[in-house]
């Protein structure tokens, strides 16, 4: 197996990451998937204008698929964009027997692949992501689902997709602060299971790397194995929500108060400083350590500024998560950079404590 086609697997779904990983999906649709037909591919307007032409192009088997194109960004990751979609395939004659290809980021395979999975049923998926979100996450491992309002994926399933394409020089036209948006779910990914990694990724910002393709396989690879592990959520995928369940409150509420608002991953990024003051103080995770995280977060994203009147609305959004029970706020945390712990019980007041220090970490942490 060369660098330019590795092959990982998660759910009986392959994963293909490399230069040729688009010619395997050619080498598919002339073979194993010769019989299906009609095959769609959704885009959003961006990844229409950059990465559909592209992909017509490495892969001309798809010279017949029918395009469906749908506004960019997670304001339109709704119920109201599927229904038109669902409209769509129903006039174009989509069946069981037919494919969605997901070309785009999060928004499109979360959506995609739910659309597909509910439209007769169950229609076939495959997803081929072009931010570095959906190559190292979005993409794989099965979840799929839109927003409701500003709640972020109320509606969803988990359902996984025939197979992953992943071709990284789609990053080449991928703006830069959405390459920053994976950049902090990749991570997360080495915070919670591989220090060795956390290391090699932070030795210099961000913005100074350009060879992507072997940070990009160790990332979805760490995602395939937790996945791997407990496909539908039961115990250890729940490490994955390490910074989500302060940072989908921080993305929610942006989303409700801001013109722009921020990105998935800077949500993440500012989850990450808060569960990382939380795990200090609950589970031992080292001052240094800690402070480690804090900085390399800082060096890459802009600090979201909160008034302190906000913090009670982040505080509720928080607790209202899917992912608490019984009044209890349940997170992952880390006893040390690369091992992470899920179900942990923390209370709400240490919550507001780690969201009143969020507020001014910039001024203790960065030296
Ligand atoms: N299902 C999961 O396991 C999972 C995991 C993480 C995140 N997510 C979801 O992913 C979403 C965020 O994904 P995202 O960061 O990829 O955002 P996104 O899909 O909105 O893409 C970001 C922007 O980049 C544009 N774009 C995409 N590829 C491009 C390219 N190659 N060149 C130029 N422009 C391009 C898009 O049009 C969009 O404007 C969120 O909805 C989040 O909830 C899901």
């Amino acid at each position: 197996m060369t660098n330019k086609l590795r092959t990982l697997e998660v759910a009986d779904a392959p994963l293909f990451i490399g230069a040729d990983s688009l010619a395997e999906l050619a080498a598919q649709l002339s073979d194993k998937l010769k019989d299906r037909s009609p095959i769609f591919i959704l885009t959003d307007k961006n990844t229409s204008q950059y990465c559909l032409p592209i992909l017509l192009d490495q892969v001309p088997e798809l010279k017949n698929a029918c395009n469906l194109v749908v506004e960019a960004g997670e304001e339109n990751k709704t119920i109201q964009t599927c229904e038109t979609l669902w409209n769509q395939l129903a006039l174009l004659g989509a069946n069981r027997g037919s494919i969605l290809i997901n070309l785009g980021g999060g928004v499109i395979s979360d959506m995609g692949g739910f659309v597909a999975s509910t439209f007769h049923r169950g229609m076939s998926y495959i997803n081929i992501p072009t931010t570095l979100m959906s190559m190292i996450d979005a993409a794989i491992g099965g979840k799929t689902g839109v927003d409701l309002a500003s709640l972020k994926n109320m509606v969803g399933l988990i359902s996984n997709p025939l197979g992953v394409y992943v071709w990284p020089e789609f990053l080449k036209t991928l703006p830069f602060r959405y390459l920053l948006s994976g950049y902090a779910e990749m991570m997360k990914h080495a915070i919670i299971a591989d220090a060795h990694f956390w290391k090699k990724l932070t030795i210099t910002p961000m913005a100074v790397i350009t060879a992507w393709d072997d940070l990009i396989y160790r990332a979805a690879e760490i995602k395939c194995k937790i996945v791997s592990s407990d496909h539908h959520e039961k115990g250890p995928r729940r490490l994955l929500n390490f910074g989500h369940t302060i940072g989908h409150a921080f993305e929610t509420y942006s989303l409700r108060k801001d013109s722009s608002p921020i990105s998935h991953g800077e949500a993440v990024a500012m989850g990450m400083i808060c569960a990382s003051y939380i795990s200090y103080r609950n589970c031992n995770l080292p001052l240094s350590q800690r402070d480690e995280i804090i900085r390399n977060v800082m060096l890459n994203f802009d600090h979201y500024n909160i008034e302190t009147a906000a913090i009670e609305e982040i505080l509720e959004i928080t607790v209202y998560d899917k992912k608490n029970r019984n009044g209890k706020v349940i997170m992952t945390l880390i006893p040390e950079i690369g091992t992470a712990i899920h179900g942990q019980n923390v209370d709400i007041s240490l919550i507001r404590e780690s969201l009143f220090r969020y507020t001014d970490f910039r001024r203790y942490v960065i030296r």
